[in-house]
């Protein structure tokens, strides 16, 4: 496959700290279930363990997100805007949509996909039985691009922490990459949608399913037919 080597890298042996986390629950689940009484653990075990407890309470709060980013100035986007559009949905979802950046409706409103393509979006979720209050759905730049244009790399590039954190907070199933730029800025890759389309991908151990914005499928009705393959696969991934 074309993509970047550092990328390919990733899709073969998606490394996250949560999948030895997720083993140790498991395992700890197992020996309760089996009755055992406790551990015997040395003292400086037992300070590791105090310290990664530590690491667990600084897990952020969509909330907290938000208030860091306040009234963000930090591209130029933050000029022709009349609302940040943090993003929508439930914390706890298995499934996270990003797109590429709100239009004028979302502008208006502060919230994501609330025009014609969040139409579409909207019957999409529900083709796959699924509502809009089970998702979260947010975009690369959280601030509207003058007349709709593609969000630029320093853009980009100002954004992306506050959409990683939103991920790692919400640490979905499965993310759902909408359109080129979603799926380009979150795989770190050059590649086409087209080509990115059909193929199960990992940013920080989620799988990532990209598919074609819901904007482009209004304009080429023709790509329904791949979309709901690939909202099929979400489907499934997301259990
Ligand atoms: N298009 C996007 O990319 N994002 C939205 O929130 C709405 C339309
Ligand atoms: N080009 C894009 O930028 N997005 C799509 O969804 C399809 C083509």
């Amino acid at each position: 496959m074309g993509v970047k080597n550092s990328f390919a890298d990733k899709v073969e042996t998606p490394v996250s700290i949560h999948e030895p986390i997720d083993d140790f629950r498991s395992y700890l689940t197992y020996v309760g279930a089996i009755a055992c009484n406790g551990f015997a653990l040395s003292q400086k075990t037992r300070d590791i363990l105090d310290e990664w407890g530590k690491g667990n309470a600084i897990e952020e709060t969509l909330q907290g997100i938000r208030n860091d980013l306040g009234a963000c100035e930090r591209c130029k986007l933050h000029k022709g805007r009349r609302n940040i559009v943090f993003g929508k949905g439930n914390e706890r979802a298995g499934l996270v949509f990003v797109a590429e950046g709100p239009g004028h409706d979302e502008d208006i409103k502060g919230e994501p996909f609330v025009g014609a393509a969040g139409q579409l979006l909207t019957r999409i979720i529900h083709a796959i039985d699924l509502t809009r209050e089970d998702v979260y759905i947010c975009n690369i730049v959280k601030c509207r691009p003058p007349r709709n244009r593609n969000p630029e790399p320093d853009e980009i590039a100002a954004c992306m922490p506050f959409l990683i954190r939103q991920i790692e907070a919400i640490r979905p199933k499965v993310i759902c990459a909408l359109g080129s730029v979603a799926a380009r800025s979150l795989l770190n890759t050059d590649e086409t949608i087209s080509r990115l389309r059909g193929g199960v991908y990992y940013h920080e151990g989620i799988r990532v399913i990209c598919t074609y914005h819901p904007a482009y499928l209004l304009r080429n009705p023709a790509k329904k037919r791949d979309v709901w393959e690939d909202i099929q696969k979400v489907q499934k991934l997301v259990g």
